[in-house]
């Protein structure tokens, strides 16, 4: 990665919260604990999975439940999820070591940081990002995920033609990141130019999606692709 695509700003894209552990997920961090990777190593098929199975990324999976039941589903593609909520990465743990999914594993932390010490570029067949914090308020604007800076530093860890699969709730938000990811250099809107793209079959239903239908809030999922063009000078 070059120096120059590395985002400055450390502002972050997420809240700690603490919340105390269930049972169900003291036992995921205990009996599987084999699901959750601590020891940094390239956040590559080969490295974390020793097969070169397409890759996919989901960063900020809360609960982890559809990232499970995709993993379950597509068992010919590698799953690795970046969170920062550690019941969420408990939950998931017990989820996922209950089916003895090997296609699945979990880092804690910032997806942002992890990333940028341990990513390789081009290693990403898709990035997933499902209902990320909308970050309301104009002075939060900042702290979004998809933000210029950030899509642009998410677009080196994708392969040439791989997708990054966006899906919000929030309205101004989903327009916001149709203004953003069409603004990128080195991405096409599969949707065509200007357009919202229809739920792919293949996404389930998360846990904010589910909470934000119950509120009346519309869905908006966004597929864009990598393009071939290397944009390094
Ligand atoms: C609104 S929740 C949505 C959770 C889940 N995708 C869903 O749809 O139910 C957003 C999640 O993203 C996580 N998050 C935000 N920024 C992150 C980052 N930089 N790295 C990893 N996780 C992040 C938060 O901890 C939070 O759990």
């Amino acid at each position: 990665m070059t120096e120059s695509a590395v985002p400055r700003r450390t502002i972050q894209t997420f809240v700690r919260r603490c919340s105390s552990l269930t049972r169900q997920q003291h036992q995921g961090l205990e009996l599987y604990a084999d699901w959750r990777l601590e020891a940094p190593t390239a956040l590559t098929s080969p490295a974390l999975f020793g097969n070169d199975h397409p890759l996919t990324l989901e960063i900020g999976f809360g609960m982890g439940h559809s990232l499970v039941a995709m993993a379950d589903a597509e068992r010919e593609r590698n799953f690795l999820g970046i969170e920062v909520h550690r019941p969420g990465l408990a939950q998931i743990c017990y989820e996922a070591g209950l089916r003895q999914l090997d296609n699945l594993r979990v880092i804690e932390g910032d997806a942002l940081a992890h990333l940028r010490q341990y990513g390789v570029p081009e290693s990403l067949d898709r990035l997933q990002l499902f209902f990320p914090d909308p970050w309301p308020k104009k002075r939060h604007h900042k702290r979004r995920l998809v933000h210029p800076e950030h899509v642009a530093f998410l677009r080196t860890y994708l392969r040439p033609g791989g997708v990054f699969h966006m899906a919000t709730d929030w309205q101004p938000y989903a327009e916001w990141m149709l203004a953003v990811m069409e603004q990128a250099p080195g991405y096409v809107n599969l949707a065509g130019a200007g357009n919202f793209h229809p739920r792919p079959a293949t996404r389930p239903l998360t846990k904010f999606e589910k909470r934000g239908l119950e509120a009346g809030h519309g869905i908006w999922d966004l597929l864009f692709a990598r393009t071939e063009a290397d944009l390094t000078p």
